[in-house]
């Protein structure tokens, strides 16, 4: 068994399936301001967002990150896992939070979930760490793996949108509900949001399951194969001449 169909097998797509007229990707019917609705469901007593990061280089934001405490997560976490990966990448994927095992490494998505990422990205011919950056919308794992809460989200939040414009990736694509709910700042079911493209300043952020959902519920592969193959055919659309100015 060759590599590729070794892939294909693991993301339950062998004997390959080939798309018939894909559809065109729709564009989200509006652009959605981030920060005003992050701030909108963050409860009122939220911990205040991390501030004057917003010129920061990458050695500072690291150093910022791995001092971080402006949250309760950090007294609960073995480290910081601040992100990896081209730090010119086009691609940028964004999950949830450290796991167990991301919090041991202090690399994001180094577990059974990692593995799967690695196999989806291996599927469109991408490689961690290769025009593709991985990131995670809080920094530090929630204890027993629970979700982040608005106010975690909310304060963590300003470190990944100044990793975003350092990037200046070309599509980003938000792993699962709650990345897409920090991103998009408005909560919809995940079913919702995929199939079409949000803009996420001026960045088209696609949305898809998140590895370790698909892990537990393997039918749904294929249509996170679908999210993939439009998220190519996004990729391929957006112009060159906007980024890395
Ligand atoms: N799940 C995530 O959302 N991020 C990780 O880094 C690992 C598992």
């Amino acid at each position: 068994m060759d590599r590729n169909e070794a892939v294909l097998r693991e993301l339950n797509l062998y004997p390959q399936w080939v798309r018939r007229n894909p559809p065109a990707p729709v564009v989200a019917e509006q652009s959605v301001p981030v920060t005003a609705e992050v701030e909108a469901i963050a409860p009122a007593a939220a911990v205040a967002p991390v501030s004057g990061i917003g010129n920061l280089g990458w050695a500072e934001l690291k150093q910022q990150v791995r001092d971080c405490t402006a949250c309760k997560l950090r007294a609960g976490c073995t480290q910081t896992v601040f992100g990896v990966g081209d730090e010119r990448a086009e691609w940028l994927f964004v999950g949830e939070g450290p796991g167990a095992d991301e919090d041991a490494q202090g690399e994001p998505f180094v577990g059974q979930a990692g593995k799967l990422l690695d196999n989806m990205l291996l599927a469109i011919k991408l490689r961690r760490g290769k025009n593709v950056y991985i990131a995670n919308i809080v920094k530090c794992r929630p204890p027993g793996n629970r979700t982040p809460e608005a106010d975690e989200i909310a304060t963590c939040l300003p470190y990944l949108q100044r990793q975003i414009e350092l990037i200046k990736p070309k599509l980003i694509v938000a792993l699962g509900k709650t990345a897409a709910t920090a991103l998009l700042g408005r909560d919809a079911p995940l079913g919702s949001l995929r199939g079409v493209w949000h803009d996420y300043r001026g960045v088209p952020l696609l949305v898809t399951y998140h590895p370790a959902y698909l892990l537990r519920s393997p039918m749904e592969k294929a249509k996170a194969w679908q999210d993939l193959c439009l998220a190519t055919e996004v990729m391929q659309k957006i112009p060159d001449a906007t980024q890395k100015l």
